[in-house]
Order: C-alpha cells, then structure tokens, then sequence
C-alpha cells in the first residue's frame, strides 16, 4: 500500500515531472502495484483470523489516544495504522472461510475501478458532466437488462444497494398505479395502496413502507409453501379479500434468492397473475440475479424477464465492492414521472439521452458502474460463468459434505446457501465456539417458525474443497463437544 501512496503523491505533486509527463498513470504506475498488494493482502487474510475479537470501548480509546486532529500527520502512518485497525477489527467477509451475508470476495479489477473512480471523481449526476462514465455505466447495464430479457428501452441505474433499488421499484410502481401521488401524496388516494410479499423477502421493505408513507401495515404477508416459495393461491385471496375491503392492491414483491434460505418465488406463475390483475411485479433478486449469466442456473430464473422492475447487487454475487446496486424498469415513462427534476443550476440537456438526476433517487452521483464493467471486460462472461458456478458448486458440497457427517439440512435451493442443524444444536453457543477457533463466519437464522438453525453461504470465489471439508470436519468437532 505504501508504494501506492507514494506514487499516487509524486503524481499529485510533480505533474511537472518530465519522466510522467505523457504516461498514462494507471497503466505504468497504478495496475502493477494494486495487483502486489492485493496478492499480499488476499493471502495474510486467507491465512489470518475470520472473526474479530473486540469491544467498542477499545477502539473508541485507540482513535481518542491517537486521533485528536490538532495536527497534521503522516499519510504513510495513517494508512499503515487503518490497515493495521482493518485486518484485527472487522469480520473479514473476503476471507474463504467467510460463509456470510452475501458479502463477497472482490476481484482486482473492480478494487483497479474504484480507485479510479476515486481519482478521476466524475459526476454522473447529468449526461454532460461525464459522458464517457455515463455511456460505460448504460453500456454494461445494457448487457445484464438483456441477459434478463427485458426490453432494450427498458432503464436501469446502478444504485447504492439493494434496498435502494426496492426502494425505487415500490415509488415507480406508486407513480405508475396512481397518477396523483407524485402531486399529491398518497393523503390524496381514494384507497389504501398495499404490497404483496412473504415474511422471506427482504426486511427492507418495511423501512420502504415506512419512508414512502404507504405505512409498515401496508405489506401484507402472503402465506409460502414448505420450501418458503411464495403460495400464488394465497397471494390471490389476499388481493380479492383487500380489493373488497376497499384497499388498492397494486404491487406484489417476488425474491429470487431470499436472504435467509436461498428460496426463489413461482416467478413464471407470479408473472401471469400480476399481468391478469394488473399489479406491478417486481422482482428482488439481489443476490440470486447473477444466476442469469450461468447456463446452469439460468433456469431457475426463469419468468425474471417479464418483471416490471427487477433489483440485482453487483456488490452480492458479481463478486464488486460495496456499493454497487442496480436497478432495472421496463416502463422507462414511469420511471421518469417518479424522478423527474428541474433545476436551472443543472447543466443543459443533451438531447437522445436522459440525465441520471431526473431518472433515479440519486442527485449528485458517483461512477459506481465502472466496478462491474471494469470486472466484466477482464473476465469475460466466460470468467463470470465460472466464477458463479464454481460458489454453486462448493454449496453442493457443503450440502453433501453436512449430510455425510450428520447434519440436516432444512433449506432447498440451487444456490450456494445451506441452511442446517443437528438435534440438540443451541445455535449462539455453537456459532461462539467456532468463532473462538476462527474456523469460520456463518450466522443463524430461524425460518417459518422452526428453531434456529445455521446458515452459511458461500460468498467467495476463492472458498475451496478444502475450505469446506475443515469447516464440516471442525464443526462436527464442535457439535459432539470436542
Ligand atoms: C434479497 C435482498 N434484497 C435486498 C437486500 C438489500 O441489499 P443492500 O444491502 O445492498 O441494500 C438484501 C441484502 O442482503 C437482500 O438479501
């Protein structure tokens, strides 16, 4: 990392300098030393702790003793000691024995993009002020919008995350059932508006419900079946019993990979309801969306492509840093009634191009999409497809690893994510234990209304056989009480 600094200071000092003059920074300097450090990087946290051990007081006193911001120091010893606080004091999610929350690995090409991104600074916030990060950014959103099999004048933004793209899903989806509440607000409405969802999709929705002003008992949790998959039967009395009590169903929300259990809704069946009873179908696939790419788990999405919007996290399993959400629409009039702005201080419009300010909740925007484009074009789809397809493969032998040593696995789906337990598994005490021994990171989860159980995904392309054979073995140590 120093020799970045280093190097990253004399450009910023001496773009006088005769011997930089010319040289294109980011191949001759940037690349070589990104791709050192990270190689040194990914192998002390592979070989290093997974779970930190500390208290907020510890490290409210470390920066207290240490950071008072009288004076001016060092930015060799600042970086060296935020890198020194980064490896003890956080769960490393890029670790391979990191079986989390969808947080993944990140592949140099996307930490090359970020820096760029950093350095360059551009604002997205219209078309004028970059055209270049504008065009990348509509460029690769063009390629994943036609892997889904929306249509081509379909829009898509990147977005912080996943819960802002489910947060513009539900204010498009408004605008387009009631006219009035852009003007107006929903205190306008004749009837309640309600979302249709399970107790699986992603919590989010409640805060969404909540900033929107559709109020948190506007969702109305639709029953799901043994494999936590939306129940189409019920989701339809609930819309006729609403209809009748004089509410304004108008958007159901589908998961295609749930945050607990991997489940992915009827899409195909939702998909012909929704169009027969004129509700927004919208489709949160932040973490399973990338499926779309591997030939082999494509199917399981099938349906995704007659969504009305569709949200998918390039920082889930496209393997970006955070943050990096995207979200697509196939009504790109409705997306534009719900953000439009004016604003004379803004840059003038070019004409046969929509401005990011006026499409999305974003004002002021960063070039999040380079991370994603900058990954894709080293890659390839082919590097994609085996990227995805390898995680898939080491959830299937985490599945039958489990089984062959005991446990039971109580989730089904096509993606890497396990949900398991054993009789007599008090959860909390086990997960202590094997964080105790830095085995590994999962977490516990409780599904339907059973016990808690485990769940651990795989989140990194670098997890191998080898990872998951000395997690099941260590844990199955642990459970017997060794
Ligand atoms: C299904 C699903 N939707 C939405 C989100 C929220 O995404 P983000 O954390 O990127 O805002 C998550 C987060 O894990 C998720 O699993």
């Amino acid at each position: 990392m120093l020799a970045i600094i280093n190097k990253i200071s004399r450009l910023e000092k001496d773009q006088p300098d005769a011997s930089l003059a010319g040289m294109n920074a980011t191949d001759v300097t940037l690349l070589d030393d990104v791709r050192r450090v990270f190689a040194k990087l990914e192998c002390d946290i592979s070989n290093g702790p997974v779970v930190p051990n500390v208290t907020p007081q510890e490290i409210r006193s470390y920066l207290t003793l240490r950071y008072d911001f009288r004076k001016p120091l060092a930015l060799n010893d600042i970086v060296a000691d935020v890198e020194h606080m980064l490896r003890t004091w956080q769960v490393q999610v890029t670790h391979p024995r990191y079986f989390g929350l969808f947080n993944p690995s990140v592949t140099l090409a996307s930490i090359i993009a970020d820096t760029l991104v950093a350095m360059y600074n551009p604002q997205l916030a219209t078309w004028r002020t970059s055209p270049a990060a504008n065009e990348i950014e509509r460029h690769t959103l063009g390629w994943l919008t036609n892997n889904f099999g929306l249509p081509t004048n379909s829009v898509a933004n990147f977005t912080n995350g996943g819960a802002e793209a489910n947060l513009s899903a539900v204010i498009v989806a408004l605008t387009r059932a009631f006219p009035d509440y852009g003007e107006g607000g929903l205190r306008q409405l004749a009837a309640s508006p309600t979302i249709y969802l399970t107790h699986e999709a992603h919590h989010g929705f409640e805060k969404i419900a909540h900033m929107t002003g559709l109020g948190r008992r506007a969702l109305r949790r639709v029953a799901t079946d043994r494999d936590l998959k939306m129940d189409v039967a019920d989701l339809a009395n609930r819309v006729a019993e609403d209809r009748k009590a004089g509410f304004a169903p108008f958007m159901v929300v589908s998961t295609a990979g749930t945050t607990a259990a991997g489940a992915i809704d009827p899409l195909p069946e939702l998909a012909r309801f929704c169009r027969s009873e004129d509700l927004w179908f919208h489709v949160d696939a932040a973490w399973g969306g990338a499926a779309i790419v591997s030939p082999r788990l494509r199917g399981h999405l099938a349906g995704i492509g007659d969504a009305d919007s569709i949200t998918c996290d390039a920082h889930k399993w496209f393997s970006v840093p955070m943050g990096a959400g995207m979200f697509f629409c196939r009504h790109p009039d409705a997306v534009g009634g719900a953000f439009r702005a004016e604003n004379p201080v803004m840059p003038e419009k070019t004409v046969g191009v929509y401005d990011p300010y006026t499409a999305s909740v974003q004002w002021s925007r960063r070039f999040i999409g380079l991370k994603l484009f900058l990954a894709l074009a080293h890659h390839g789809e082919s590097g994609y497809i085996e990227m995805i397809e390898h995680q898939a493969r080491m959830g299937d032998e985490l599945r039958k690893s489990l089984k062959r040593s005991g446990w039971r696995i109580v989730n089904k789906t096509p993606l890497p994510l396990v949900c398991f337990t054993r009789d007599g598994l008090i959860t909390a005490k086990f997960l202590a234990a094997l964080y105790e021994r830095q085995i590994a990171w999962m977490s516990e989860v409780q599904l339907g209304d059973s016990a808690l159980v485990l769940r651990a995904c795989i989140t990194s392309f670098r997890t191998t056989e080898s990872d998951i054979e000395c997690v099941v073995r260590e844990m199955s140590r642990i459970a017997a009480g060794g």
